[in-house]
């Protein structure tokens, strides 16, 4: 069967990593080390195997190692063997000793495929699909849409490896409208490019959405169903709000992109005096229901979030695997059991063995994953440094 998992990962330079290097099996990851031993700095390392700037949003610069007495070089590397469609990759990423500090903040990381230099990290997209929770991820329901939007994009991305691309692509004309809205330009033809491109990428956006929401649903349905309503990570009822996703239910894609283009040549005076574009994709938010409970997840308690959140994120593994030959994407689950009692994470580690995928988790407590002992690789980490036990 073929699978998707990260079988060895060197750091160098990386966070509070002088080198180190880790063995993994294809299944759950437990990474185990007191508080700012380094566990969370090496799932940013692992995610920087997918495309974007890693579970914590750094700059490039930042994720290179410095200590009290030498100031960091903004040099780093990660390197992996990936286990992906039946062939083993050798994946670097980094940035190099060669560019320019300036540069470097400008041109973002360098990506090496079996020795290739790619362009950008983009082209990661096609190879590796990873979900990830972290603390962070805790404010999701109660913060800023933008979050929601960005958690819903990445569920997207390992749907569609082009979105990312796509996405850049609206941004990018946007940007550029945007300028010209506020230079005072008023020239249909100037706009014309720009709006074309903001149509055809926003709807697709918008489509791309729809349907990996329309088939989490199911998914949740299917848990439903299996799990009942005292399930311990509760379905989500989980709806779109946006101008072009909800226009999507009623008309073609084709359709929406002319009505879209027209909305957009319309109100151009109104985006110049609010300064900014007002109606399009990356306005839209994720709403999500506590299912059993009909209650908005904001009202619901903290710990009912985080087990809606996780709830979302197994079947949105679940329903990956389904599409992609049974292959999960990679799991990273950031100090995941801190918060869960004996049962919600005995029914978290049954899920994600029955799921199936190379999973990451961080904890400080060998024995919150005692259920995991025969089928984990465990490992320790001091101070940046590793050993597996
Ligand atoms: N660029 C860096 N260089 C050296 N150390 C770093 C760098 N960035 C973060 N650190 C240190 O890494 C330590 C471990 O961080 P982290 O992985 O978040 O710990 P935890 O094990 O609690 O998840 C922290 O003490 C932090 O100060
Ligand atoms: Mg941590």
């Amino acid at each position: 069967m073929s699978s998707l998992w990260v079988e060895r990962l060197s750091l160098t330079n990386f966070r509070n990593y002088k080198s180190g290097n880790v063995t993994a099996g294809s299944g759950p990851v437990v990474l185990l080390g007191a508080n700012g031993s380094g566990k969370t700095n090496l799932l940013e390392a692992v995610s920087l195997l997918a495309p974007g700037q890693g579970l914590r949003r750094a700059s490039y610069p930042d994720l290179s190692y410095h200590d009290s007495q030498a100031a960091s070089k903004g040099v780093w590397a990660v390197s992996a063997q990936l286990h992906t469609n039946d062939t083993i990759l050798q994946v670097g990423t980094g940035l190099q000793p060669s560019t320019s500090g300036s540069d470097r903040a400008r041109t973002g990381r360098l990506v090496r495929i079996d020795g290739e230099t790619q362009r950008g990290s983009g082209v990661l997209a096609d190879l590796v699909e990873m979900m990830w929770l972290t603390p962070m991820s805790d404010g999701l329901f109660t913060g800023p849409a933008s979050e929601r939007r960005r958690f819903l994009d990445r569920l997207v991305l390992c749907f569609d490896a082009s979105f990312r691309t796509r996405a850049g692509q609206y941004e990018r004309a946007m940007r550029q409208r945007n300028r010209l809205l506020d230079q005072g330009v008023s020239s249909a033809a100037q706009f014309h490019g720009l709006e074309t491109l903001m149509a055809e990428m926003g709807v697709a956006i918008a489509a791309a959405r729809v349907e990996v929401v329309t088939a989490l649903m199911c998914e949740m349905e299917i848990r439903r169903e299996r799990d009942g309503e005292k399930a311990i990570f509760p379905w989500a009822d989980i709806k779109l709000e946006g101008t072009l996703e909800e226009a999507l239910v009623g008309q073609p894609a084709i359709d929406l992109e002319d009505s879209y283009l027209t909305e957009l040549q319309r109100t151009r005076e109104r985006d110049r005096a609010a300064g900014r574009t007002l109606i399009g994709p990356h306005r839209s938010d994720l709403v999500v229901m506590h299912g059993p409970k009909q209650m908005p997840a904001k009202f619901s308690s903290t710990g009912e979030q985080k087990a809606l959140l996780v709830g979302m994120v197994l079947a949105h593994a679940e329903m990956s695997a389904k599409r992609r030959l049974g292959v999960p994407p990679i799991l990273l689950l950031d100090e995941i059991a801190a918060h869960f009692d004996v049962d919600r994470r005995r029914g978290l580690f049954e899920d994600l063995v029955r799921i199936g995928g190379q999973c990451w988790m961080t904890g400080t407590d060998r024995s919150d994953f005692l259920a995991l002992e025969d089928c984990a690789t465990f490992i320790h980490i001091t101070d940046g440094q590793t050993s597996t036990i």
